[in-house]
């Protein structure tokens, strides 16, 4: 018998910028605000959670982000492939008897043991994902998935670190026993999972409603997020800095200077009938890593060229290393419901090119 209780649901994975909190306010004015929605792009969409709930209502959800540790999520917990539930629950257990006395340091122990995790808890993540790449040619994608994703998702709390690895904290980890648990994975037969630049993906994509959440500052999810990253791709690269990162990859545009630029090319390209997009003011914040890379005022400018917009907030505690001063700090949405023709003409053509 297969234990359901004690899973890993979606929304409980610690991430920047996660929008669980919001999801039902900003769900009730989408449906307020706009009609005839059957398939829906979360273009951004981070830990999934708002494709999670899209994938509630709508036929076809299309969800994408270019780092490789999201994308084992959307496939551990969205994709309607053949599992064996029992299988993945028996490798689970195998694992979870595992004493870390009886193992041989291995790449993730070297580096991340004593510093991100615990070392016993490092030297068992590194034998677990070396197991997995040997027992990935039997394995389905969705079993493959769902013992990543649960890998992660039972080592995120245990992590020395604020949830991110831009660093780890000085005093050294908790020792504390190794418990693997499930994930919670559904099937949903409507989802179209992609890890793509999402300005190449829109130029492909055709839906009614594309929800777009980038990250508006410098700084970039890959190097936030590395430890997983590494984790997933298990390339074992060489890691440089006190924060032991590899080297540079999936740098977003969108946390440079080039910000708007890039926003635009994909207002322009975007086909759908509706665009929401989700927006916080960090931007009068102390610490210049934090300040807006787009400006409340330019993303209002070019949603206007798009179509009708309309745009509503909420007050919202955002994370907070500490360094930065939020004051009135707010969350907006904005739906605009797209007028192709008044969008063929504010854009130049080279942009649509
Ligand atoms: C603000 S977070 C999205 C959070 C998400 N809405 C949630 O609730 O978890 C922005 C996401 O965009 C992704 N991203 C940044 N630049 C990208 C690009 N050019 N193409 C695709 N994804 C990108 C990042 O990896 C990150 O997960």
């Amino acid at each position: 018998m297969v234990d359901k209780k004690n899973r890993f649901s979606l929304e409980s994975r610690r991430y920047i910028g996660c929008k669980t909190k919001l999801v039902d306010w900003m769900f009730g004015l989408i449906s307020e605000h706009t009609h005839d929605i059957h398939s829906f792009c979360d273009i951004f969409a981070g830990t999934g959670v708002v494709a999670h709930r899209a994938l509630q209502q709508y036929e076809r959800v299309v969800v994408n982000d270019f780092l490789y540790s999201n994308n084992i999520m959307y496939r551990a917990f969205f994709a309607p492939t053949e599992w064996d539930e029992e299988r993945v629950q028996s490798i689970i257990h195998e694992f979870n008897d595992i004493a870390p006395s009886k193992l041989r340091e291995n790449y993730f122990s070297k580096n991340f043991g004593g510093k991100y995790f615990h070392q016993d808890t490092a030297k068992i993540v590194g034998y677990v994902r070396e197991r997995l790449k040997e027992m990935q040619p039997t394995l389905t994608d969705k079993e493959y998935a769902v013992l990543m994703a649960s890998l992660i998702y039972s080592i995120d709390r245990h992590a020395n670190t604020m949830g991110h690895f831009d660093a780890y904290h000085h005093k050294a980890p908790v020792a504390h026993p190794f418990q693997m648990r499930m994930v919670e994975a559904e099937s949903f037969p409507g989802v179209e999972i992609h890890q793509q630049d999402a300005n190449q993906l829109a130029r492909t994509v055709n839906v009614d409603l594309t929800y777009l959440d980038p990250p508006y500052n410098s700084r970039q999810y890959s190097r936030f997020y590395h430890v997983y990253e590494n984790l997933v791709q298990w390339k074992k690269p060489p890691l440089y800095g006190t924060a032991l990162k590899p080297k540079e990859e999936n740098m977003s545009d969108y946390c440079r200077n080039a910000a708007f630029s890039t926003f635009t090319d994909l207002m322009s390209h975007i086909h759908s009938r509706y665009l929401v997009v989700s927006y916080n003011n960090t931007y009068h914040s102390k610490s210049s890593s934090s300040e807006n890379k787009i400006k409340l005022e330019q993303l209002e400018e070019v949603l206007s060229k798009c179509g009708e917009t309309k745009v509503f907030n909420h007050e919202f505690k955002a994370f907070n290393s500490g360094k930065t001063e939020f004051d009135d700090h707010r969350e907006y949405l904005f739906i605009t419901e797209v007028d192709n023709e008044k969008r063929n003409r504010s854009f130049p053509a080279v942009l649509r090119g």
